[in-house]
Protein backbone atom coordinates (compact mmCIF):
# COMPACT_ATOMS: atom_id res chain seq x y z
CA UNK A 1 0.00 0.00 0.00
CA UNK A 2 1.12 3.72 -0.80
CA UNK A 3 2.02 5.86 2.35
CA UNK A 4 1.99 9.40 2.09
CA UNK A 5 3.83 11.56 4.57
CA UNK A 6 2.09 14.78 5.19
CA UNK A 7 4.75 18.01 4.89
CA UNK A 8 5.46 18.93 8.56
CA UNK A 9 4.12 22.54 8.24
CA UNK A 10 0.48 20.74 7.44
CA UNK A 11 0.06 19.33 10.89
CA UNK A 12 -2.26 21.35 13.38
CA UNK A 13 -1.27 21.13 17.05
CA UNK A 14 -2.82 21.44 20.36
CA UNK A 15 -3.03 25.64 20.91
CA UNK A 16 -3.00 27.54 23.98
CA UNK A 17 -6.23 27.86 26.57
CA UNK A 18 -8.11 30.45 27.35
CA UNK A 19 -9.38 29.25 30.95
CA UNK A 20 -13.38 30.54 31.54
CA UNK A 21 -13.37 33.27 34.20
CA UNK A 22 -13.38 32.60 37.96
CA UNK A 23 -17.42 32.16 38.61
CA UNK A 24 -18.60 31.13 35.65
CA UNK A 25 -21.10 28.84 35.94
CA UNK A 26 -22.53 27.95 31.73
CA UNK A 27 -18.84 27.57 30.35
CA UNK A 28 -18.96 26.27 26.89
CA UNK A 29 -15.64 25.58 24.81
CA UNK A 30 -14.74 26.83 21.57
CA UNK A 31 -11.66 25.73 19.84
CA UNK A 32 -10.79 27.50 16.91
CA UNK A 33 -8.35 26.91 13.97
CA UNK A 34 -5.41 29.71 14.18
CA UNK A 35 -2.73 30.35 11.25
CA UNK A 36 -0.91 32.88 11.14
CA UNK A 37 1.36 33.63 7.67
CA UNK A 38 3.76 36.26 9.89
CA UNK A 39 5.72 33.19 11.57
CA UNK A 40 6.64 29.85 10.85
CA UNK A 41 4.54 28.28 13.16
CA UNK A 42 2.20 25.29 12.03
CA UNK A 43 -1.53 26.14 12.53
CA UNK A 44 -3.43 25.19 15.97
CA UNK A 45 -6.06 24.55 17.62
CA UNK A 46 -6.65 27.52 20.68
CA UNK A 47 -9.30 26.72 23.61
CA UNK A 48 -11.49 29.71 24.80
CA UNK A 49 -13.48 28.89 27.85
CA UNK A 50 -16.63 31.28 27.45
CA UNK A 51 -19.22 32.47 30.34
CA UNK A 52 -22.35 31.49 28.41
CA UNK A 53 -24.29 33.78 30.87
CA UNK A 54 -22.37 37.17 29.57
CA UNK A 55 -22.40 36.34 25.44
CA UNK A 56 -25.03 36.19 22.97
CA UNK A 57 -26.74 32.72 21.85
CA UNK A 58 -24.78 33.10 18.17
CA UNK A 59 -21.36 31.45 17.30
CA UNK A 60 -20.03 35.04 16.05
CA UNK A 61 -21.54 36.53 19.05
CA UNK A 62 -18.82 34.23 20.97
CA UNK A 63 -15.88 35.24 18.27
CA UNK A 64 -16.67 38.85 18.82
CA UNK A 65 -16.34 38.27 22.65
CA UNK A 66 -13.44 36.50 21.86
CA UNK A 67 -11.81 38.93 19.62
CA UNK A 68 -12.77 42.18 22.03
CA UNK A 69 -12.46 40.41 25.50
CA UNK A 70 -9.88 37.93 25.11
CA UNK A 71 -8.02 37.47 21.97
CA UNK A 72 -7.55 40.50 19.72
CA UNK A 73 -5.17 38.62 17.29
CA UNK A 74 -8.68 35.98 16.53
CA UNK A 75 -8.97 36.79 12.89
CA UNK A 76 -12.30 36.22 11.07
CA UNK A 77 -14.93 38.02 8.25
CA UNK A 78 -18.20 39.23 9.25
CA UNK A 79 -20.41 42.29 8.28
CA UNK A 80 -23.96 42.35 8.61
CA UNK A 81 -24.45 39.82 11.67
CA UNK A 82 -27.97 39.13 10.00
CA UNK A 83 -27.58 36.53 7.33
CA UNK A 84 -27.43 38.70 4.16
CA UNK A 85 -23.68 39.32 3.49
CA UNK A 86 -22.07 36.43 3.55
CA UNK A 87 -18.99 37.15 4.63
CA UNK A 88 -18.60 35.03 8.32
CA UNK A 89 -19.11 31.79 6.73
CA UNK A 90 -17.18 29.32 7.88
CA UNK A 91 -16.62 25.58 9.37
CA UNK A 92 -18.44 25.00 12.32
CA UNK A 93 -18.93 21.68 13.95
CA UNK A 94 -18.15 19.89 10.79
CA UNK A 95 -20.30 21.84 8.26
CA UNK A 96 -20.11 25.25 6.15
CA UNK A 97 -22.01 27.60 7.29
CA UNK A 98 -22.67 31.29 8.72
CA UNK A 99 -21.32 32.20 12.20
CA UNK A 100 -24.13 35.00 12.51
CA UNK A 101 -26.65 32.45 12.01
CA UNK A 102 -25.38 29.36 13.83
CA UNK A 103 -26.93 29.17 17.23
CA UNK A 104 -24.43 28.06 19.64
CA UNK A 105 -26.80 26.05 21.23
CA UNK A 106 -27.26 23.55 18.45
CA UNK A 107 -23.33 22.26 18.82
CA UNK A 108 -23.14 19.23 21.21
CA UNK A 109 -19.37 19.29 23.16
CA UNK A 110 -16.78 21.91 22.17
CA UNK A 111 -17.75 24.15 19.17
CA UNK A 112 -15.06 23.60 16.67
CA UNK A 113 -14.30 26.17 14.30
CA UNK A 114 -11.97 26.08 10.95
CA UNK A 115 -11.92 28.12 8.09
CA UNK A 116 -13.98 27.12 4.66
CA UNK A 117 -12.29 24.00 3.83
CA UNK A 118 -9.93 23.76 0.66
CA UNK A 119 -8.61 27.06 0.00
CA UNK A 120 -5.88 28.89 1.14
CA UNK A 121 -5.69 30.77 4.36
CA UNK A 122 -5.27 34.04 4.50
CA UNK A 123 -5.35 33.75 8.60
CA UNK A 124 -6.99 32.04 11.18
CA UNK A 125 -10.69 31.87 9.76
CA UNK A 126 -10.26 33.91 6.74
CA UNK A 127 -10.04 32.47 3.38
CA UNK A 128 -8.92 33.69 0.29
CA UNK A 129 -11.72 33.54 -1.91
CA UNK A 130 -9.98 35.72 -4.93
CA UNK A 131 -10.56 32.81 -7.37
CA UNK A 132 -14.06 32.17 -6.45
CA UNK A 133 -14.67 35.82 -7.47
CA UNK A 134 -12.91 35.75 -10.33
CA UNK A 135 -15.24 32.52 -11.37
CA UNK A 136 -17.44 34.50 -10.78
CA UNK A 137 -16.52 37.66 -12.62
CA UNK A 138 -16.22 34.81 -15.85
CA UNK A 139 -20.17 34.25 -15.93
CA UNK A 140 -20.59 38.38 -16.56
CA UNK A 141 -23.44 38.18 -13.49
CA UNK A 142 -24.84 41.11 -14.42
CA UNK A 143 -28.30 41.97 -17.06
CA UNK A 144 -27.13 41.81 -21.12
CA UNK A 145 -30.06 43.21 -23.40
CA UNK A 146 -29.28 44.41 -26.67
CA UNK A 147 -32.14 45.88 -27.62
CA UNK A 148 -31.97 49.37 -26.62
CA UNK A 149 -32.53 50.32 -23.30
CA UNK A 150 -36.69 51.09 -22.63
CA UNK A 151 -37.13 54.55 -21.50
CA UNK A 152 -39.18 52.80 -18.13
CA UNK A 153 -38.22 49.24 -16.15
CA UNK A 154 -37.90 45.60 -18.18
CA UNK A 155 -41.13 44.16 -17.27
CA UNK A 156 -41.83 40.84 -15.83
CA UNK A 157 -45.06 39.10 -15.21
CA UNK A 158 -45.38 37.45 -12.48
CA UNK A 159 -44.20 33.86 -14.20
CA UNK A 160 -40.95 35.20 -15.03
CA UNK A 161 -40.36 36.56 -11.94
CA UNK A 162 -41.21 33.53 -10.27
CA UNK A 163 -38.47 31.76 -12.12
CA UNK A 164 -35.85 33.66 -9.75
CA UNK A 165 -37.25 32.95 -6.38
CA UNK A 166 -34.81 30.33 -4.89
CA UNK A 167 -31.94 31.87 -7.06
CA UNK A 168 -31.50 35.88 -6.45
CA UNK A 169 -31.79 35.16 -2.22
CA UNK A 170 -28.27 33.66 -2.89
CA UNK A 171 -25.39 36.08 -0.85
CA UNK A 172 -22.60 34.13 -2.42
CA UNK A 173 -20.78 32.83 1.02
CA UNK A 174 -19.15 30.14 -1.03
CA UNK A 175 -20.45 27.75 1.98
CA UNK A 176 -21.87 25.34 -0.83
CA UNK A 177 -19.11 25.48 -3.44
CA UNK A 178 -16.45 24.75 -0.65
CA UNK A 179 -18.56 21.68 0.69
CA UNK A 180 -17.86 19.89 -2.72
CA UNK A 181 -15.29 17.31 -3.13
CA UNK A 182 -15.64 17.66 -6.96
CA UNK A 183 -14.87 21.75 -6.28
CA UNK A 184 -12.02 20.10 -3.85
CA UNK A 185 -10.07 18.77 -6.75
CA UNK A 186 -10.73 20.70 -9.64
CA UNK A 187 -11.09 24.42 -8.39
CA UNK A 188 -9.26 25.44 -10.94
CA UNK A 189 -11.75 24.39 -13.59
CA UNK A 190 -14.99 23.35 -12.33
CA UNK A 191 -16.79 26.57 -11.89
CA UNK A 192 -18.44 24.73 -8.38
CA UNK A 193 -21.74 24.96 -7.24
CA UNK A 194 -22.34 29.38 -5.91
CA UNK A 195 -21.71 30.59 -8.90
CA UNK A 196 -23.43 28.13 -11.41
CA UNK A 197 -26.18 29.28 -9.29
CA UNK A 198 -25.61 32.80 -10.63
CA UNK A 199 -25.25 31.69 -13.76
CA UNK A 200 -28.27 29.86 -13.91
CA UNK A 201 -30.14 33.20 -12.47
CA UNK A 202 -28.93 34.99 -15.54
CA UNK A 203 -29.91 32.38 -17.79
CA UNK A 204 -33.62 32.00 -15.77
CA UNK A 205 -34.21 35.90 -16.10
CA UNK A 206 -36.40 35.95 -18.46
CA UNK A 207 -34.96 40.34 -19.15
CA UNK A 208 -31.28 38.62 -20.68
CA UNK A 209 -31.01 38.15 -24.25
CA UNK A 210 -27.85 36.09 -24.08
CA UNK A 211 -28.93 32.88 -22.52
CA UNK A 212 -27.23 30.89 -25.84
CA UNK A 213 -23.99 32.61 -25.48
CA UNK A 214 -24.10 32.00 -21.82
CA UNK A 215 -24.91 28.28 -22.46
CA UNK A 216 -22.19 27.86 -24.63
CA UNK A 217 -19.54 29.25 -22.18
CA UNK A 218 -20.65 26.94 -19.96
CA UNK A 219 -20.45 23.54 -21.99
CA UNK A 220 -17.22 22.44 -20.87
CA UNK A 221 -16.65 18.65 -19.17
CA UNK A 222 -15.18 20.74 -16.57
CA UNK A 223 -16.64 24.12 -16.11
CA UNK A 224 -19.92 22.60 -15.94
CA UNK A 225 -19.94 19.08 -15.62
CA UNK A 226 -17.93 18.23 -13.20
CA UNK A 227 -21.13 18.81 -10.67
CA UNK A 228 -21.41 15.02 -9.96
CA UNK A 229 -24.72 15.42 -8.45
CA UNK A 230 -23.38 14.98 -4.47
CA UNK A 231 -25.35 17.56 -3.27
CA UNK A 232 -23.13 18.73 -0.85
CA UNK A 233 -24.21 22.54 -1.83
CA UNK A 234 -27.74 21.68 -1.38
CA UNK A 235 -27.62 20.36 2.03
CA UNK A 236 -24.90 22.65 3.74
CA UNK A 237 -26.62 26.23 2.14
CA UNK A 238 -27.39 28.07 5.31
CA UNK A 239 -30.05 30.06 3.12
CA UNK A 240 -31.88 27.04 2.49
CA UNK A 241 -31.41 26.97 -1.74
CA UNK A 242 -30.64 24.33 -3.84
CA UNK A 243 -27.88 25.19 -6.34
CA UNK A 244 -27.61 21.61 -6.91
CA UNK A 245 -30.97 21.79 -8.85
CA UNK A 246 -29.38 24.98 -10.67
CA UNK A 247 -27.06 22.95 -12.04
CA UNK A 248 -29.21 20.05 -13.21
CA UNK A 249 -31.72 22.92 -14.84
CA UNK A 250 -28.64 24.53 -16.76
CA UNK A 251 -27.51 20.31 -17.86
CA UNK A 252 -31.66 19.87 -18.58
CA UNK A 253 -31.05 23.12 -20.99
CA UNK A 254 -27.60 21.94 -22.88
CA UNK A 255 -29.55 18.91 -23.56
CA UNK A 256 -32.91 20.58 -24.61
CA UNK A 257 -31.45 23.11 -27.11
CA UNK A 258 -29.40 19.62 -29.33
CA UNK A 259 -33.10 18.68 -30.08
S1 LIG B 1 -26.16 28.96 -2.84
FE1 LIG B 1 -26.31 29.11 -0.58
S2 LIG B 1 -24.34 28.29 0.17
FE2 LIG B 1 -24.06 28.74 -2.00
S3 LIG B 1 -23.17 30.79 -2.03
FE3 LIG B 1 -25.41 31.02 -2.27
S4 LIG B 1 -26.16 31.31 -0.18
FE4 LIG B 1 -24.09 30.52 0.04
S1 LIG C 1 -22.09 38.60 9.13
FE1 LIG C 1 -23.20 38.83 7.25
S2 LIG C 1 -23.86 36.83 6.80
FE2 LIG C 1 -22.94 36.63 8.76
Amino acid sequence: MVEFTLPRNSRVRKGKTWPAPEGATRVRTFRIYRWSPDDDDNPRMDSYEIDMDECGPMVLDALIKIKNEIDPTLTFRRSCREGVCGSCSMNIDGTNTLACTKYIDEVKGAVKIYPLPHLHVVKDLVPDLNDAYAQLTSIEPWLKADTHPPDRERLQSPTERKKLDGLYECILCFSCTTSCPSYWWNSDRYLGPAVLLQAYRWIADSRDERTGERLDQLEDPFRLYRCHTIMNCTKTCPKGLNPGLAIAEIKKLMVLRQS
